[in-house]
Protein backbone atom coordinates (compact mmCIF):
# COMPACT_ATOMS: atom_id res chain seq x y z
CA UNK A 1 0.00 0.00 0.00
CA UNK A 2 1.14 3.71 -0.70
CA UNK A 3 1.95 5.45 2.13
CA UNK A 4 -0.79 7.43 2.91
CA UNK A 5 0.66 9.45 6.08
CA UNK A 6 3.00 12.52 4.90
CA UNK A 7 0.41 13.53 2.03
CA UNK A 8 -2.58 13.09 4.69
CA UNK A 9 -0.13 15.05 7.35
CA UNK A 10 0.33 18.05 5.14
CA UNK A 11 -3.47 18.53 4.63
CA UNK A 12 -4.86 18.62 8.55
CA UNK A 13 -2.03 20.82 9.30
CA UNK A 14 -3.05 22.66 6.02
CA UNK A 15 -6.56 22.87 7.06
CA UNK A 16 -5.51 23.43 10.98
CA UNK A 17 -6.51 26.93 12.15
CA UNK A 18 -4.82 27.11 15.50
CA UNK A 19 -7.46 25.64 17.55
CA UNK A 20 -10.03 23.21 15.08
CA UNK A 21 -9.79 22.69 11.03
CA UNK A 22 -11.39 23.73 8.24
CA UNK A 23 -12.97 20.82 6.04
CA UNK A 24 -11.40 22.43 3.33
CA UNK A 25 -10.03 26.29 2.48
CA UNK A 26 -12.73 27.67 -0.09
CA UNK A 27 -15.58 25.63 0.01
CA UNK A 28 -16.13 24.92 3.52
CA UNK A 29 -14.13 27.83 5.71
CA UNK A 30 -15.60 26.92 9.11
CA UNK A 31 -15.56 24.65 11.45
CA UNK A 32 -18.40 22.27 11.04
CA UNK A 33 -19.38 19.65 14.17
CA UNK A 34 -19.59 16.08 12.80
CA UNK A 35 -16.40 17.05 10.20
CA UNK A 36 -14.31 17.72 13.16
CA UNK A 37 -15.17 14.85 14.89
CA UNK A 38 -13.77 12.40 11.79
CA UNK A 39 -11.03 14.70 11.85
CA UNK A 40 -10.02 14.52 15.61
CA UNK A 41 -10.07 10.63 14.88
CA UNK A 42 -7.36 10.98 12.19
CA UNK A 43 -5.62 13.58 14.08
CA UNK A 44 -4.97 11.26 17.16
CA UNK A 45 -2.27 10.09 14.98
CA UNK A 46 -0.03 12.74 14.48
CA UNK A 47 -1.19 14.47 18.03
CA UNK A 48 -3.33 13.42 20.71
CA UNK A 49 -3.05 16.61 21.68
CA UNK A 50 -4.14 18.54 19.24
CA UNK A 51 -7.09 16.50 18.55
CA UNK A 52 -8.65 16.83 22.04
CA UNK A 53 -7.84 20.31 21.41
CA UNK A 54 -10.73 20.27 17.79
CA UNK A 55 -12.95 18.28 20.25
CA UNK A 56 -12.65 20.97 22.70
CA UNK A 57 -13.30 23.95 20.81
CA UNK A 58 -16.21 21.99 19.24
CA UNK A 59 -17.78 21.23 22.67
CA UNK A 60 -17.09 24.85 23.70
CA UNK A 61 -19.66 26.04 21.03
CA UNK A 62 -22.49 24.21 22.80
CA UNK A 63 -25.72 25.95 23.05
CA UNK A 64 -27.68 26.49 26.64
CA UNK A 65 -29.57 23.65 26.13
CA UNK A 66 -27.38 21.65 24.89
CA UNK A 67 -27.36 20.92 21.13
CA UNK A 68 -23.47 21.04 19.55
CA UNK A 69 -24.23 23.39 16.56
CA UNK A 70 -23.28 22.51 12.79
CA UNK A 71 -20.85 25.19 11.90
CA UNK A 72 -19.10 27.41 13.78
CA UNK A 73 -17.94 31.06 12.66
CA UNK A 74 -14.85 31.51 14.81
CA UNK A 75 -13.47 34.37 12.92
CA UNK A 76 -17.46 36.06 13.23
CA UNK A 77 -17.11 36.89 9.33
CA UNK A 78 -18.79 34.70 6.68
CA UNK A 79 -16.14 34.47 4.77
CA UNK A 80 -17.18 33.53 1.65
CA UNK A 81 -19.76 30.72 2.83
CA UNK A 82 -23.61 30.90 2.60
CA UNK A 83 -25.34 30.83 4.80
CA UNK A 84 -22.88 32.51 7.40
CA UNK A 85 -23.17 34.55 9.94
CA UNK A 86 -24.91 37.14 8.26
CA UNK A 87 -28.16 34.57 7.47
CA UNK A 88 -27.75 33.18 11.42
CA UNK A 89 -26.56 36.06 13.57
CA UNK A 90 -26.87 33.85 16.29
CA UNK A 91 -25.96 36.08 19.46
CA UNK A 92 -29.60 37.73 19.03
CA UNK A 93 -30.96 33.80 19.68
CA UNK A 94 -31.73 33.44 23.25
CA UNK A 95 -29.24 30.27 24.96
CA UNK A 96 -26.93 30.93 21.97
CA UNK A 97 -22.81 30.61 23.01
CA UNK A 98 -20.74 33.71 22.75
CA UNK A 99 -19.26 32.60 19.30
CA UNK A 100 -21.67 32.74 16.33
CA UNK A 101 -22.80 29.89 15.02
CA UNK A 102 -25.65 28.33 13.01
CA UNK A 103 -28.47 27.16 14.85
CA UNK A 104 -28.86 23.15 13.04
CA UNK A 105 -26.72 20.13 14.36
CA UNK A 106 -25.36 17.53 12.79
CA UNK A 107 -25.28 13.58 13.34
CA UNK A 108 -23.89 12.86 16.94
CA UNK A 109 -20.61 11.25 16.19
CA UNK A 110 -18.63 12.92 19.33
CA UNK A 111 -19.08 10.69 21.76
CA UNK A 112 -16.92 7.96 19.55
CA UNK A 113 -14.30 10.13 18.40
CA UNK A 114 -13.74 11.38 22.78
CA UNK A 115 -13.52 7.77 23.37
CA UNK A 116 -11.67 7.12 20.21
CA UNK A 117 -8.66 10.14 20.60
CA UNK A 118 -8.78 9.57 24.17
CA UNK A 119 -7.48 5.61 24.10
CA UNK A 120 -4.84 7.03 21.13
CA UNK A 121 -2.77 8.62 24.20
CA UNK A 122 -4.46 7.95 28.02
CA UNK A 123 -1.94 9.57 29.90
CA UNK A 124 -1.67 12.61 28.30
CA UNK A 125 -5.67 12.66 27.76
CA UNK A 126 -5.63 11.75 31.90
CA UNK A 127 -3.06 14.63 32.32
CA UNK A 128 -5.04 17.50 30.41
CA UNK A 129 -8.39 15.93 32.40
CA UNK A 130 -9.85 15.67 29.00
CA UNK A 131 -12.78 13.22 29.64
CA UNK A 132 -13.49 14.54 32.53
CA UNK A 133 -14.01 18.24 30.74
CA UNK A 134 -16.23 16.69 27.77
CA UNK A 135 -18.09 13.95 29.27
CA UNK A 136 -20.95 16.54 30.98
CA UNK A 137 -20.52 18.25 27.54
CA UNK A 138 -21.07 15.05 26.06
CA UNK A 139 -24.36 14.04 28.27
CA UNK A 140 -25.91 17.48 27.87
CA UNK A 141 -25.75 17.06 24.36
CA UNK A 142 -27.66 13.92 23.76
CA UNK A 143 -29.79 14.99 26.76
CA UNK A 144 -30.98 17.89 23.98
CA UNK A 145 -31.36 15.02 21.43
CA UNK A 146 -33.68 12.66 23.61
CA UNK A 147 -35.49 15.71 25.31
CA UNK A 148 -35.40 18.49 22.14
CA UNK A 149 -35.50 16.21 19.57
CA UNK A 150 -37.28 13.31 20.55
CA UNK A 151 -39.98 11.22 18.55
CA UNK A 152 -42.85 9.13 20.17
CA UNK A 153 -40.59 6.06 18.82
CA UNK A 154 -37.88 7.10 21.03
CA UNK A 155 -35.73 8.19 17.98
CA UNK A 156 -34.30 11.56 17.57
CA UNK A 157 -35.70 13.88 14.50
CA UNK A 158 -33.38 16.12 12.24
CA UNK A 159 -35.52 19.35 11.25
CA UNK A 160 -33.27 19.66 8.24
CA UNK A 161 -31.70 17.76 5.37
CA UNK A 162 -28.38 19.53 6.51
CA UNK A 163 -28.53 18.08 9.86
CA UNK A 164 -28.39 14.56 8.06
CA UNK A 165 -25.09 15.76 7.18
CA UNK A 166 -26.51 14.04 3.52
CA UNK A 167 -27.94 16.96 2.42
CA UNK A 168 -29.48 15.84 -1.26
CA UNK A 169 -30.30 12.34 -0.10
CA UNK A 170 -33.07 10.94 -1.99
CA UNK A 171 -34.86 10.16 1.50
CA UNK A 172 -35.96 14.04 1.41
CA UNK A 173 -37.05 14.20 -2.31
CA UNK A 174 -41.14 13.56 -1.33
CA UNK A 175 -40.76 16.26 1.83
CA UNK A 176 -39.07 18.82 -0.04
CA UNK A 177 -40.76 17.98 -3.41
CA UNK A 178 -44.50 18.49 -1.51
CA UNK A 179 -43.49 21.74 0.25
CA UNK A 180 -45.32 24.80 -1.34
CA UNK A 181 -42.84 27.29 0.25
CA UNK A 182 -39.53 28.10 -0.86
CA UNK A 183 -36.91 31.51 0.06
CA UNK A 184 -37.95 34.20 -1.00
CA UNK A 185 -34.56 36.16 -1.00
CA UNK A 186 -31.60 35.58 -3.71
CA UNK A 187 -29.73 32.20 -3.43
CA UNK A 188 -26.21 32.72 -2.48
CA UNK A 189 -24.39 29.87 -4.17
CA UNK A 190 -20.51 30.44 -3.36
CA UNK A 191 -19.98 26.98 -2.91
CA UNK A 192 -20.08 26.56 -6.97
CA UNK A 193 -16.72 28.68 -6.94
CA UNK A 194 -15.28 25.64 -5.62
CA UNK A 195 -16.91 22.75 -6.82
CA UNK A 196 -18.76 21.63 -10.42
CA UNK A 197 -22.65 22.61 -10.26
CA UNK A 198 -23.41 18.95 -11.20
CA UNK A 199 -21.66 17.61 -7.89
CA UNK A 200 -23.11 19.67 -5.77
CA UNK A 201 -27.37 20.39 -4.42
CA UNK A 202 -29.70 21.94 -7.38
CA UNK A 203 -30.51 25.22 -6.67
CA UNK A 204 -34.15 23.88 -6.36
CA UNK A 205 -32.91 21.98 -3.43
CA UNK A 206 -31.09 25.13 -1.95
CA UNK A 207 -34.30 27.50 -2.02
CA UNK A 208 -36.35 24.72 0.27
CA UNK A 209 -33.32 24.48 2.40
CA UNK A 210 -32.76 28.52 3.11
CA UNK A 211 -36.39 28.07 4.11
CA UNK A 212 -36.00 26.03 6.61
CA UNK A 213 -33.12 27.14 8.23
CA UNK A 214 -34.86 30.99 7.93
CA UNK A 215 -38.12 29.56 9.38
CA UNK A 216 -36.25 27.24 11.86
CA UNK A 217 -34.27 30.40 12.92
CA UNK A 218 -37.11 33.09 13.36
CA UNK A 219 -38.40 30.78 15.73
CA UNK A 220 -35.40 31.04 17.72
CA UNK A 221 -34.28 27.64 16.82
CA UNK A 222 -36.72 26.77 19.63
CA UNK A 223 -37.87 23.36 18.33
CA UNK A 224 -41.13 24.36 18.98
CA UNK A 225 -42.80 25.26 16.12
CA UNK A 226 -45.84 23.14 15.44
CA UNK A 227 -45.92 22.06 11.78
CA UNK A 228 -42.80 22.27 11.17
CA UNK A 229 -42.48 20.73 7.37
CA UNK A 230 -39.24 18.89 8.04
CA UNK A 231 -39.05 16.45 10.85
CA UNK A 232 -37.42 13.35 9.70
CA UNK A 233 -36.02 10.13 11.51
CA UNK A 234 -32.76 9.05 9.97
CA UNK A 235 -31.01 5.36 10.13
CA UNK A 236 -27.16 6.81 10.36
CA UNK A 237 -27.89 9.80 12.73
CA UNK A 238 -29.49 7.21 15.24
CA UNK A 239 -27.17 4.79 14.91
CA UNK A 240 -24.47 7.15 15.95
CA UNK A 241 -26.12 8.76 18.79
CA UNK A 242 -26.61 4.67 20.07
CA UNK A 243 -23.14 3.77 19.28
CA UNK A 244 -21.62 7.07 20.84
CA UNK A 245 -24.54 6.67 24.09
CA UNK A 246 -21.87 3.12 24.25
CA UNK A 247 -18.91 5.23 23.81
CA UNK A 248 -20.11 7.86 26.66
CA UNK A 249 -20.58 4.34 28.48
CA UNK A 250 -16.81 3.65 28.42
CA UNK A 251 -15.91 7.17 29.25
CA UNK A 252 -18.04 7.00 32.45
CA UNK A 253 -16.35 3.52 33.83
CA UNK A 254 -12.92 5.64 32.83
CA UNK A 255 -14.25 8.91 35.31
CA UNK A 256 -15.50 6.54 37.71
CA UNK A 257 -19.02 7.75 36.86
CA UNK A 258 -21.96 5.41 36.14
CA UNK A 259 -21.82 3.66 32.79
CA UNK A 260 -25.52 1.62 33.10
CA UNK A 261 -27.46 4.35 32.16
CA UNK A 262 -25.76 5.11 29.01
CA UNK A 263 -25.55 1.30 28.03
CA UNK A 264 -29.44 1.29 29.08
CA UNK A 265 -30.40 4.43 26.37
CA UNK A 266 -28.23 2.71 23.54
CA UNK A 267 -30.06 -0.62 24.39
CA UNK A 268 -33.83 1.55 24.04
CA UNK A 269 -32.28 3.73 20.68
CA UNK A 270 -31.12 0.32 19.01
CA UNK A 271 -34.43 -1.36 19.72
CA UNK A 272 -36.38 1.89 18.88
CA UNK A 273 -34.30 1.83 15.35
CA UNK A 274 -36.14 -1.00 14.20
CA UNK A 275 -38.78 0.48 13.23
CA UNK A 276 -37.13 1.90 10.28
CA UNK A 277 -36.63 -1.59 9.05
CA UNK A 278 -38.16 -1.87 5.93
CA UNK A 279 -37.89 -5.70 5.04
CA UNK A 280 -39.37 -4.84 1.16
CA UNK A 281 -35.71 -2.90 0.80
CA UNK A 282 -34.01 -5.31 3.41
CA UNK A 283 -32.17 -2.24 4.41
CA UNK A 284 -32.84 0.56 7.40
CA UNK A 285 -34.81 3.79 5.79
CA UNK A 286 -35.64 7.38 6.74
CA UNK A 287 -39.13 7.71 8.24
CA UNK A 288 -41.17 10.89 7.77
CA UNK A 289 -41.97 12.06 11.28
CA UNK A 290 -45.02 13.75 10.42
CA UNK A 291 -46.61 11.02 8.16
CA UNK A 292 -44.76 8.09 9.53
CA UNK A 293 -43.74 7.18 6.12
CA UNK A 294 -40.49 5.05 5.40
CA UNK A 295 -38.77 6.55 2.50
CA UNK A 296 -38.03 3.88 0.00
CA UNK A 297 -34.22 3.92 -0.83
CA UNK A 298 -31.48 2.18 -0.03
CA UNK A 299 -28.99 4.42 1.03
CA UNK A 300 -25.26 4.49 3.10
CA UNK A 301 -27.45 5.75 5.81
CA UNK A 302 -29.21 2.92 6.01
CA UNK A 303 -26.35 0.38 6.36
CA UNK A 304 -24.51 2.75 9.15
CA UNK A 305 -26.58 0.64 11.69
CA UNK A 306 -23.70 -2.26 11.11
CA UNK A 307 -21.94 -0.41 13.93
CA UNK A 308 -24.39 -1.52 16.87
CA UNK A 309 -23.66 -4.73 18.38
CA UNK A 310 -26.40 -7.51 18.87
CA UNK A 311 -28.29 -5.98 15.68
CA UNK A 312 -31.14 -8.51 14.18
CA UNK A 313 -30.81 -7.83 10.42
CA UNK A 314 -26.40 -7.80 10.52
CA UNK A 315 -26.76 -10.71 7.71
CA UNK A 316 -29.72 -9.15 5.76
CA UNK A 317 -26.90 -5.40 5.53
CA UNK A 318 -24.05 -7.78 4.96
CA UNK A 319 -26.18 -9.24 2.00
CA UNK A 320 -27.12 -5.95 1.26
CA UNK A 321 -23.58 -4.47 0.72
CA UNK A 322 -22.05 -7.68 -1.18
CA UNK A 323 -24.57 -7.87 -3.61
CA UNK A 324 -25.78 -5.53 -6.44
CA UNK A 325 -26.58 -2.53 -4.79
CA UNK A 326 -23.76 -1.29 -3.29
CA UNK A 327 -21.50 -3.89 -4.86
CA UNK A 328 -18.35 -3.47 -1.74
CA UNK A 329 -15.18 -4.43 -3.27
CA UNK A 330 -16.45 -4.29 -6.99
CA UNK A 331 -17.15 -0.30 -7.03
CA UNK A 332 -14.64 2.47 -5.14
CA UNK A 333 -15.50 2.59 -1.59
CA UNK A 334 -19.41 2.15 -0.65
CA UNK A 335 -21.99 4.34 -3.01
CA UNK A 336 -23.95 6.74 -1.31
CA UNK A 337 -27.52 5.42 -2.85
CA UNK A 338 -28.65 2.19 -4.19
CA UNK A 339 -26.25 1.68 -7.88
CA UNK A 340 -29.57 0.32 -9.30
CA UNK A 341 -32.29 2.90 -8.29
CA UNK A 342 -33.38 5.17 -11.03
CA UNK A 343 -32.23 7.77 -8.48
CA UNK A 344 -28.86 7.15 -8.34
CA UNK A 345 -26.08 9.71 -10.01
CA UNK A 346 -22.69 8.66 -9.68
CA UNK A 347 -21.75 12.78 -9.64
CA UNK A 348 -24.15 14.51 -7.30
CA UNK A 349 -23.29 14.93 -3.72
CA UNK A 350 -25.11 12.56 -1.40
CA UNK A 351 -27.16 11.03 -4.83
CA UNK A 352 -24.35 8.01 -5.26
CA UNK A 353 -20.81 9.27 -4.99
CA UNK A 354 -18.81 7.60 -2.67
CA UNK A 355 -17.46 9.37 0.55
CA UNK A 356 -14.50 9.00 3.00
CA UNK A 357 -16.58 9.24 5.75
CA UNK A 358 -19.46 7.02 5.35
CA UNK A 359 -16.99 4.47 4.26
CA UNK A 360 -14.88 4.81 7.42
CA UNK A 361 -17.86 3.79 9.32
CA UNK A 362 -18.61 0.61 7.29
CA UNK A 363 -14.71 -0.60 7.48
CA UNK A 364 -14.91 -0.27 11.09
CA UNK A 365 -18.22 -2.21 11.53
CA UNK A 366 -16.21 -4.29 9.17
CA UNK A 367 -13.61 -5.03 11.04
CA UNK A 368 -15.33 -5.01 14.74
CA UNK A 369 -17.64 -7.91 12.91
CA UNK A 370 -14.33 -9.91 12.03
CA UNK A 371 -14.24 -9.14 8.09
CA UNK A 372 -11.30 -8.64 8.22
CA UNK A 373 -10.15 -9.20 4.54
CA UNK A 374 -13.41 -6.67 3.76
CA UNK A 375 -12.55 -4.58 6.21
CA UNK A 376 -8.94 -4.26 4.91
CA UNK A 377 -9.51 -4.37 1.01
CA UNK A 378 -12.04 -0.75 1.89
CA UNK A 379 -9.48 0.74 3.78
CA UNK A 380 -6.72 0.03 0.84
CA UNK A 381 -9.28 1.03 -1.40
CA UNK A 382 -9.83 4.23 0.40
CA UNK A 383 -6.18 5.22 1.18
CA UNK A 384 -5.82 4.70 -2.72
CA UNK A 385 -8.30 6.68 -3.64
CA UNK A 386 -7.33 9.29 -1.26
CA UNK A 387 -3.57 9.83 -2.42
CA UNK A 388 -4.40 9.60 -6.04
CA UNK A 389 -6.69 12.41 -6.97
CA UNK A 390 -5.55 14.98 -3.69
CA UNK A 391 -8.07 13.76 -1.15
CA UNK A 392 -10.79 14.24 -3.12
CA UNK A 393 -14.41 15.01 -1.01
CA UNK A 394 -16.14 11.80 -2.75
CA UNK A 395 -15.29 10.00 -5.73
CA UNK A 396 -17.54 8.77 -8.36
CA UNK A 397 -17.85 5.11 -7.29
CA UNK A 398 -17.74 3.08 -10.94
CA UNK A 399 -14.93 5.04 -12.67
CA UNK A 400 -12.85 6.56 -8.95
CA UNK A 401 -12.77 10.01 -10.46
CA UNK A 402 -12.35 12.42 -7.89
CA UNK A 403 -15.89 15.06 -7.30
CA UNK A 404 -16.17 18.15 -5.47
CA UNK A 405 -13.64 19.98 -3.67
CA UNK A 406 -10.00 18.46 -3.20
CA UNK A 407 -7.62 18.51 -0.09
CA UNK A 408 -10.61 17.82 1.96
CA UNK A 409 -9.79 17.08 5.72
CA UNK A 410 -11.65 14.25 6.94
CA UNK A 411 -10.65 12.29 3.80
CA UNK A 412 -7.27 12.91 4.70
CA UNK A 413 -7.87 12.09 8.38
CA UNK A 414 -9.75 9.29 8.03
CA UNK A 415 -8.03 7.13 5.09
CA UNK A 416 -4.70 8.21 8.05
CA UNK A 417 -6.74 5.99 10.41
CA UNK A 418 -7.11 3.29 8.64
CA UNK A 419 -3.47 3.13 7.30
CA UNK A 420 -2.10 2.81 10.68
CA UNK A 421 -5.20 0.34 11.53
CA UNK A 422 -3.93 -2.12 8.42
CA UNK A 423 0.11 -1.41 9.61
CA UNK A 424 -1.25 -2.26 12.96
CA UNK A 425 -2.73 -5.68 11.86
CA UNK A 426 0.44 -7.01 10.20
N1 LIG B 1 -23.15 20.34 3.62
C1 LIG B 1 -23.56 21.71 3.75
C2 LIG B 1 -22.92 22.54 2.69
O1 LIG B 1 -22.69 22.00 1.63
C3 LIG B 1 -23.49 22.27 5.09
O2 LIG B 1 -23.43 21.42 6.18
O3 LIG B 1 -22.65 23.70 2.85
Amino acid sequence: MKAVAPAASRILFGNWRGSYTVPAGGLYPHQWSWDSAFIAIGLRHLSPRRAQQELDTILSAQWDDGRLPQIVFHSGRDDGYSPGVSFWNSSSIPGSPPVQTSGLIQPPNHAMAVLMVHESDPHESGRRRFLERAYPRLVSWHRYLRERRGTGSGLARIVHPWESGMDNSPYWDACLRGMTQTYGGEIPRPDLLHAEAEHRPSNGEYGKYLYLAARYRDHDCDDADPDFPFQFEDPAFNALWARSELSLAAIAELIGADPEPHRAEARRIASSLEELWSSALGCYVARDASTGELQPYRTVSGLTPLLLPDLPHTDELLDLLRGPHFRLGEVAMVPSHDLTAPTFDSARYWRGPSWFNTAWLIAEALYERGCTAEAEQLSRNMDDGALDHDFPEYLDPYSSAPRGTRRFSWTAALALDLSQKIGASR
